[in-house]
């Protein structure tokens, strides 16, 4: 019997314990945790992901501000405004949604940001702590894979975990975790796979954890793992289809309904990462604000 990795049902469980935590900041008349989010732009996904991200702050208590920008707006205006916020007590945390548009420099922006306010976990600080093992804030993806893991008892300790794809959004910092010395969520034996890699199905087909994050749509498929993997699909890709309302699908990077009897666990796109990620984001924040407040 396949699992199926439900990051709705996780995602609940973790988010009813924030819930919690911030009713009884509230009901001790402390103010709740506060995120902001800067938008440059109108990329359709990214308008996506910030709407859900402030749904879920709202769901939590969280207070949330959305800072909008066009298309056309420096670097140097980004950076004042970045810096408006770093010297605002009112806001904890603070993230940049990429893509930004060519003309700004996206790691520029990151390390603008006051590396306690970064709950993506992009600074170059926090990425830099995150390798040497230390407490920081993990980027929301990784993030949210680890917490999905545990909530279902899926050891990593011994195993093989395969990473495909080396982001520093999610490939990087996720090798970098499961091949830590956490008990939770490390202790694997990690292949972090690219684009440049020879023969990869050899060796995704060795993964006892696959986790795919390219982007291409239905690229993991059933002839590439091995029965029994767990397979971590992070990939959401609009594929223009006319059967569809909305005129498109999402379509993740593994082909789901081909492998799924060989897995022993999935997580199906969407309803499994992208809502592990917000949680993941939730969490950074809340750990924000406590650092400052207690
Ligand atoms: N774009 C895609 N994923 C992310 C993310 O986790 N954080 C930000 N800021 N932008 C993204």
């Amino acid at each position: 019997m396949t699992t199926i990795l439900d990051g709705k049902v996780a995602s609940a469980a973790y988010k009813q314990v924030i819930t919690e935590e911030v009713s009884q900041l509230v009901a001790k008349g402390k103010r709740p945790p506060h995120l902001a989010a800067i938008l440059v732009g109108n990329d359709g996904a990214s308008e996506t992901y910030v709407a859900s991200k402030e749904k879920n702050c709202a769901q939590v208590g969280f207070n949330s501000t959305l800072l909008r920008f066009d298309e056309s707006i420096s670097e140097t205006q980004l950076l004042e405004e970045i810096d408006k916020i770093n010297k605002n007590d009112d806001i904890d945390g603070l993230i940049v949604q990429l893509p930004l548009p060519k003309h700004i420099n996206p790691d520029k922006m990151t390390d603008a940001i006051l590396p306690s306010k970064d709950v993506d976990g992009f600074h170059t600080f926090n990425a830099g702590q995150l390798s040497k093992n230390m407490d920081t804030f993990i980027p929301a993806t990784p993030y949210g894979i680890v917490k999905l893991l545990m909530h279902y008892g899926i050891s990593t300790k011994g195993k093989h975990a395969v990473v495909v794809g080396r982001s520093m959004i999610v490939g990087r910092p996720m090798s970098i975790l499961l091949s830590s010395s956490n008990s939770d969520y490390g202790n694997a034996t990690v292949t972090l796979a690219h684009r440049y890699t020879d023969n990869l199905a050899d060796i995704t087909k060795q993964a006892d954890i696959i986790v795919v994050a390219v982007g291409i749509p239905l690229f993991l498929k059933a002839d590439m793992i091995k029965e029994g993997a767990v397979v971590i699909d992070v990939g959401i890709t609009r594929v223009p289809d006319e059967t569809k309302k909305r005129g498109f699908r999402l379509d993740g990077d593994a082909d789901y309904d081909k492998m799924f009897d060989k897995c022993e666990a999935i997580t199906p796109v969407p309803g499994g990462v992208g809502l592990m990620t917000i949680l993941g984001l939730l969490d950074n924040t809340l750990k924000a604000y406590k650092a400052k407040h207690e």
